[in-house]
């Protein structure tokens, strides 16, 4: 039989699928599969979370038909095919497949399986959509640990195009392969990875988000900026505080407490300021805010550590000095200064109204500010964006001796530049390296546990994250010794062994070698 003639095959034994837990996660995934043709029973006890959640599936549905991509009787069609039924023993019984979408809590979903296990027929498989617990133990909970996957789905479930297929010691390969078959019918890529805790995605994307949270919450730079830096300096789709709202804080939290008791480190710690959110019922867009506000009247508070050091604009000074310490773009950027009309000087003569430090992500901009003899007047400015690409975003640095004048006229400065500004504080990596490269560390790290490929990883976090590319060819892009610098000067400012470069990192750096081919 061909590839794909024994992938329909396999795929076409899950005609019935019963979905548990009627959450943001549950609702998305019963309706990708009541899209793709297969009967749906979405399990649900409580009569509030199921009216909302069959509410969410119908808005999303509406929201396809507006844009033109559902005909009204093609979504009467989806519709249809979702029934709900108030208890597993109610939903279960004629099920192929049944997916646990439940909260992030072992306990419940333990119950959970057990019940599901004596409601089903002998040869269902049993799927989770855990982001972080073990499956083994949830396979334990069962007659048939064979049969019993990790099938976990990435938010929002109907856009994104990821599936990550996990396999216990004890799944048979026949049970992977009829899920791998079900995720590409649904026009999904699968990525298979053993069951450790996060699996590929997770253990890359929350500690980025939470290094994210803890840059807001100790002053580095504002909330605003922080989510900028992401999306203009690495064209990723959303910012990570942006991105903790979407996902739900309370599940972000659960996902690094399991990450932190299976793996350890201090990049799982979760952030002071995500428990706090967490505690106050904070807990992202489903509550209406979290980091930021949604959808609600008057004026957005700005949370608990948003530090933002932007000061109101000012005019851009007539003249700037511009002063090299470790950004290969000076040239580029004396010249996009004279175009716009400033008179450039290479040194701090008196008549410059701000001092620019062209300043590289390794370096400390202070030593250049010390040296200018006019420290209050000098902000570093780098220019992040792809290698060999227009850059899309300055980063202007402010050390504690800048006065905010200064700030304010770098500010105009960008502005009269055509380039999105972000403001950090003077510590390497400035705003966006100190979020990113640590990520790619940790995807180094990944590929040296032997987990995951570094083409499994790229896939993961391109239709999983939306990342315009994945960590491990950005890091090739920028070069492995750039990125090897910054963690090393982040690692020596911090102390914290979370960013000293992984090993293999660093032999990629010594020797050149790329990555990816
Ligand atoms: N449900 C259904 N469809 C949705 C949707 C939702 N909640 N949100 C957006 N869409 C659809 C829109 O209808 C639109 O569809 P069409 O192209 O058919 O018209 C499409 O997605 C694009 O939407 P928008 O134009 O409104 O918005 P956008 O271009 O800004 O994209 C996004 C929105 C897809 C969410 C994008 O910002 C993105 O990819 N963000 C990254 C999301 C991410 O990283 N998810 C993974 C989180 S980690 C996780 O889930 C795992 C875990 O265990 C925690």
């Amino acid at each position: 039989m061909s590839a794909v003639a024994s992938d329909s095959a396999a795929s076409a034994q899950i005609r019935e699928v019963a979905v548990v837990g009627l959450g943001i996660m549950g609702a998305g995934i019963a309706e990708v599969l009541a899209r793709s043709g297969r009967a749906v029973v979405v399990i649900e006890a409580n009569h509030d979370f199921l009216a909302r959640g069959l509410a969410r599936l119908h808005s999303s549905l509406d929201k396809a038909v507006a844009r033109g991509r559902l005909t009204h009787a093609e979504k009467a069609l989806i519709v249809a095919r979702v029934r709900a039924a108030d208890s597993i023993a109610a939903g279960a019984a004629g099920a192929d497949l049944v997916i646990e979408a439940v909260p992030e809590r072992l306990d419940l979903k333990r119950a959970i399986f057990a019940e599901v296990d004596q409601a089903c027929r002998a040869d269902a498989i049993l799927a989770s959509n855990t982001s972080s617990l073990s499956v083994t133990a949830l396979a334990a909970c069962t007659r048939r640990p064979d049969r019993v996957a990790g099938l976990h789905f990435f938010n929002p479930a109907p856009v994104m195009k990821l599936v990550e297929v996990i396999s216990t010691v004890l799944t048979a390969p026949g049970a992977v392969q009829t899920l791998s078959a079900l995720v590409r019918d649904l026009g999904k890529t699968p990525v298979g990875a053993g069951d450790r805790a996060g699996f590929v995605v997770n253990p890359l994307l929350l500690p980025y988000l939470n290094h994210a949270a803890g840059l807001l919450e100790t002053g580095h730079a504002s909330r605003e900026d922080i989510d900028k830096a992401a999306t203009g300096g690495f064209g990723l789709p959303m910012g990570p505080l942006a991105l903790l709202d979407l996902i739900g804080l309370d599940t972000s939290l659960s996902i690094l407490e399991a990450l932190r008791a299976e793996l350890g480190g201090s990049r799982y710690q979760p952030t002071p300021l995500l428990r706090r959110l967490v505690e106050a019922g904070l807990t992202g867009r489903k509550a209406g805010r979290g980091f930021h506000e949604y959808g609600t009247a008057g004026a957005a508070a700005a949370p608990a550590g948003d530090m933002s050091h932007n000061a109101a604009p000012g005019p851009p000074p007539a003249t700037v000095a511009l002063i090299e310490n470790g950004d290969t773009a000076l040239a580029d950027l004396g010249n996009a200064l004279a175009a716009a009309g400033l008179n450039v000087v290479p040194h701090p003569a008196p008549e410059a109204g701000l001092v620019v430090v062209a300043a590289g992500p390794g370096r400390r901009v202070l030593d250049a500010a010390l040296a200018s003899g006019r420290p209050a007047d000098v902000v570093g400015l780098h220019l992040a964006g792809r290698p060999g690409a227009k850059p899309e975003l300055a980063e202007l640095i402010v050390t504690h001796l800048t006065a905010p004048g200064a700030v304010a006229a770098a500010g105009a400065l960008t502005a009269e530049l055509g380039l999105d500004a972000v403001t950090s504080r003077d510590r390497p990596g400035f705003l966006a390296a100190a979020m990113i490269y640590p990520q790619l560390n940790d995807a180094v790290r990944m590929v040296e546990d032997g987990y995951a490929t570094p083409a499994d990883i790229d896939t993961a976090m391109v239709l999983g994250c939306g990342y315009p590319r994945g960590p491990l060819q950005m890091l090739d892009d920028i070069g492995p010794a750039t990125v090897r610098d910054v963690l090393s000067a982040m690692h020596a400012c911090t102390g914290d062994p979370a960013f000293a470069p992984a090993p293999l990192l660093a032999e990629h750096a010594a020797s050149g070698t790329p990555f990816r081919s």
